[in-house]
């Protein structure tokens, strides 16, 4: 009697250590419960988290001051306006296919909503329309005349009520949205 008391209590023990595994297999789409959660508290800190730590209580870390990173150039024209215009574009002229296409993914992406999707200004378009100073169009003769470097500068700085577009548009793509408003100036014609 004893034995087979034991007996039941081992294949139910047994049973109930198969479910607990089981429960691991059962639907790959759900978490799994974990039983000993050790490995669920991890120390590290999340990006937006408040950190008791750090200077400013943000997970996130500011960089060092006067630090930049790996292949930044600075924008040696901030403050001259009249230097900026003599910024050489190092891709001038580069109408090729391929260079025109992320010059178009990053100018209807920034620029369109303001400007038009040909650059012909924001008269009737969904943000350029509410701004009291409607965006103009890019194929002006004014716009037509200027160097690749000051339109170069106005996408980096911005222009009176213009926002700057330097973090909306990475450095190596900025010159090819440059080329991209030469390429609407031309279907313009
Ligand atoms: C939120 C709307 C808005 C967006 C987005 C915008 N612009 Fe502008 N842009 C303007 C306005 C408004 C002006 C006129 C600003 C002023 O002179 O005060 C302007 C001016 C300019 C000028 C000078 C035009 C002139 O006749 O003086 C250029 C060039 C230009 N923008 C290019 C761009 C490019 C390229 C992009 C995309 C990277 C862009 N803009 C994104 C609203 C916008």
């Amino acid at each position: 009697m004893k034995r087979s008391l034991k007996n039941k209590l081992m294949i139910g023990a047994a049973g109930v250590m198969t479910l607990i595994a089981l429960q691991g297999c059962k639907d790959s789409s759900k978490p799994n419960i974990e039983v000993i959660q050790d490995m669920m508290e991890s120390p590290a800190i999340k990006p937006q988290e408040y950190d008791e730590e750090s200077p400013n209580h943000s997970g996130m870390r500011v960089p060092p001051e006067g630090t930049q990173p790996v292949g930044f150039i600075p924008y040696k024209y901030a403050k001259d306006v009249a230097g900026a215009a003599r910024n050489q574009n190092p891709m001038a002229g580069d109408m090729s296919e391929d260079s025109l296409k992320v010059g178009l993914k990053y100018y209807q992406t920034n620029c369109a909503v303001c400007h038009g999707s040909k650059g012909e200004g924001g008269e009737k378009m969904p943000v350029g329309e509410k701004m009291a100073l409607k965006p103009p169009s890019l194929y002006s003769a004014k716009i037509t005349g200027w160097t690749d470097g000051q339109i170069y500068h106005v996408i980096t700085m911005g222009q009176g009520v213009m926002g700057p577009y330097a973090s909306h548009i990475p450095q190596k793509y900025r010159w090819q949205v440059v080329n991209y408003v030469r390429h609407l100036q031309k279907e313009s014609k």
